[in-house]
């Protein structure tokens, strides 16, 4: 049996998950009325990715004995001026994701609940690479996005991006 706190922070994060796929399909909705498929296409796929994180907590909960509930998933709110704001938007929702899931860490660890330490040690690593791959997202659009050559290039580039289910991480 989980810790009711520990229980309550995970279940919060579930919600938060399903929050981060349904503002990357917001991206993905912006991108494609845009006409830039293929920055659609990556952000399909991310929220597939969080979809996932949401499952696999899920899925921790429940063989720990935790009832699951869910919360309202709040209506993503942003407003996109130009075609770099998702991605800066992506960045900073990261950030957050990763500070969020840092609290739970720190929760865990003062009242010594290592289970719940391991299984989030894969979201640890996930969290790092998301935030090196929302900034890299950044610093090409900055490099390349400028003219519409570079900008169809890198449509192409992120088109290329195949969803596949996580082989090495916790149980969905
Ligand atoms: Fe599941 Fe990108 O945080």
């Amino acid at each position: 049996m989980l810790d009711k706190k520990i229980a309550d922070m995970l279940n919060e994060q579930v919600n938060k998950e399903f929050y981060s796929a349904y503002l990357y399909l917001d991206f993905a909705n912006y991108y494609a009325d845009e006409g830039l498929d293929g920055f659609a296409n990556w952000y399909q796929v991310q929220a597939q990715e969080e979809r996932d994180h949401a499952m696999m907590m899920r899925r921790y909960l429940i063989d720990n004995g935790v009832r699951v509930t869910f919360g309202k998933i709040a209506k993503p709110d942003k407003t996109y001026k130009k075609h770099s704001d998702a991605l800066d938007f992506g960045l900073e929702h990261e950030q957050f994701v990763s500070a969020s899931i840092a609290e739970i860490y720190a929760a865990a660890n003062e009242i010594k609940d290592f289970k719940t330490m391991q299984f989030l040690d894969w979201f640890v690593k996930e969290q790092g690479e998301e935030e090196k791959n929302a900034e890299d997202l950044i610093k090409k659009m900055k490099l390349f996005g400028g003219d519409a050559k570079g900008l169809y290039m890198l449509n192409q580039e992120l088109a290329a991006r195949v969803y596949a289910a996580p082989t090495n991480g916790p149980a969905m």
